[in-house]
């Protein structure tokens, strides 16, 4: 009887997913509400180039990328995509997209080169409001980030970063004086982008800078205390310019301010309880570990129950500075993967026990859980959009969302070959993503999820960090000899989604129907 049941369930699952595919084809930009924000994202460090200009200090990417074998493909952000020169032509590109909001980060080294230890610099201040003047001009909504993984390296030379205290202070005074200088232009901010994983890479693993974890894998550092510790920071970080937009700014300025977290999926690699609860807490060891804080006040329980003494304590003071919480969560979402416990049967990756114990994977039985990508650890699993969002939304009793990122990553050298470039271009596999990944979205709003804007990861190739420029994100393809921006299939797509003419779908044997249009 049961085994007739899952057949049934089976068969009705199959038919489902056929039927979602096809819906994906049919999906435009009418079935979301007329004020949902549609954008396209990117970061200063990663585009923005003119790395000395400006009076702009170092950023501890500008220090890391020099640091031989660090960058898969030695390069850095030296020149990126020359966005500081070339932003009225990116303004441009989003324009002809016909998107309403852009979201960028603003180099916290052109405001404040030496933190709060030198002055405001002029030349950062008249650059953003450029580019926030151009895009007003074309309507098109700012959607800000303070801090996207670039910090000034005299804050990490003095102190530590965000392994002190201090920073608290400099990233309060970055806020302070990014909100008066623009805060009249921009409606929407987040405070920092993605701390799970600027906490985890940076100290856990030591991938990404500050690059420490504990011996021999690092020179120095601490991979059992040092992430917690930088996440304490950063969420205190985030309550103080929270506190700062609160008094000083918001109910003039009439604006909103939230975090932006790397929130992928998990699946439990069996249906056991084992792998399930260890997927309840490799999830709580991601995205609660800094928005049970901001929102509850504390921790998720299980990482108090697993860390102990090792998890920073928020003091009385630091609790009533959180209870200004924030106004939307920042969804940053590309992939799922599976969790299989780490507790019952032991593990021998390093960072089980930073991820609840659980160990990751994208593989089960030599099959992968989705359609792999570029990016070795990101699959195509539409249904994880969904799943993730309803998470959130369960989780924290409906507070308004925007997915801040999705995108799909191409292989893709530095200088392609003119056959490469044609496979680059017409990028079918990204408009069958997207397409999937926000019909996806549309089943999580239709069950309630408060979510209000779209952002495509992302407008232009770039520097993708340790990935040099080998993985392309872009709808526009960059030539990064001429700086050349072309429009991939995906570009085209995106446009013809947001003026409902659907004109570029994917069929269900996934094949491009295109009708073609003039550029
Ligand atoms: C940068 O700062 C120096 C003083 O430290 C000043 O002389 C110079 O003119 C500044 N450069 C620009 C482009 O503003
Ligand atoms: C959840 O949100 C509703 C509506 O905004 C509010 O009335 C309620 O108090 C919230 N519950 C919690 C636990 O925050
Ligand atoms: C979440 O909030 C939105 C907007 O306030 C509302 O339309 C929706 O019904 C709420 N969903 C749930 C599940 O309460």
């Amino acid at each position: 009887m049961k085994r007739i049941e899952e057949a049934i369930a089976l068969f009705l699952i199959s038919l489902f997913s056929f039927s979602a595919a096809a819906a994906a084809a049919a999906i435009d930009r009418s079935q979301f509400p007329p004020n949902f924000l549609f954008g396209t994202a990117t970061s200063s460090y990663q585009i923005e180039g003119a790395y000395s200009e400006g009076n702009k200090s170092l950023s501890i990417w500008d220090v890391f990328t020099r640091i031989p074998g660090k960058i898969l493909d030695g390069s850095n952000g030296d020149v990126a995509d020359d966005h500081y020169h070339r932003y009225l032509e990116d303004i441009e590109l989003m324009h002809y997209l016909g998107v309403n909001s852009y979201r960028f980060s603003i180099s916290w080294t052109r405001i404040l080169p030496r933190g709060r230890f030198g002055q405001i610099n002029q030349n950062g201040i008249t650059f953003y409001n450029n580019l926030l003047d151009a895009l007003l001009t074309k309507g098109i909504q700012p959607f800000v980030t303070l801090s996207h993984y670039d910090i000034p390296q005299e804050l990490e030379d003095r102190y530590g970063a965000w392994l002190n205290p201090q920073i608290q202070k400099d990233f309060a005074y970055f806020a302070d004086t990014c909100f008066k200088a623009f805060g009249n232009k921009v409606k929407y901010w987040s405070t920092v982008n993605e701390p799970n994983l600027m906490a985890k890479w940076g100290y856990m693993t030591g991938q990404n800078p500050p690059g420490r974890c504990s011996q021999p894998s690092c020179p120095s550092g601490d991979s059992k205390t040092e992430p917690y510790i930088a996440a304490h920071n950063i969420i205190l970080c985030h309550a103080a310019a929270v506190d700062i937009y609160r008094k000083k700014y918001q109910v003039k300025q009439g604006g909103f301010i939230g975090i932006v977290m790397a929130s992928n999926w998990l699946e439990p690699f069996t249906d056991t309880p084992v792998d399930k609860l260890a997927t309840s807490r490799a999830l709580s060891f991601d995205v609660p570990w800094f928005l049970d804080p901001i929102i509850y006040g504390d921790y998720p329980p299980e990482m108090l129950q697993i860390l102990g003494s090792r998890l920073p304590k928020f003091s009385i003071e630091d609790k009533k500075k959180l209870q200004t919480k924030l106004d939307f969560i920042g969804i940053n979402h590309y992939s799922s993967l599976y969790a299989k416990d780490c507790l019952f049967s032991p593990c021998d990756s390093e960072t089980s026990e930073g991820n609840g114990f659980a160990d990751r994977t994208g593989e089960k039985d030599g099959h992968s859980i989705g359609a792999k990508t570029a990016i070795s650890n990101f699959y195509v699993v539409p249904s994880g959009m969904e799943k993730m969002i309803l998470y959130i939304m369960e989780r924290y009793n409906n507070t308004t969302m925007f997915i801040t990122e999705n995108g799909f990553a191409q292989e893709g050298s530095r200088n392609p070959s003119n056959e490469i470039l044609k496979e680059l271009l017409n990028d079918k596999e990204r408009v069958e993503y997207h397409s999937a990944y926000l019909s996806s979205l549309l089943k999580a709003m239709r069950k309630g999820a408060d979510v209000r804007g779209y952002f495509i990861w992302s407008l232009i190739d770039n520097f993708e960090w340790l990935n040099g420029y080998s993985k392309r994100f872009g709808l526009y393809h960059v030539n990064y000899n001429t700086q050349e921006r072309t429009p991939k299939l995906s570009a085209k797509w995106y446009k013809e989604f947001l003026q409902c003419s659907a004109e570029i779908s994917i069929k269900a044997d996934g094949d491009v129907k295109q009708k073609l249009v003039a550029y």
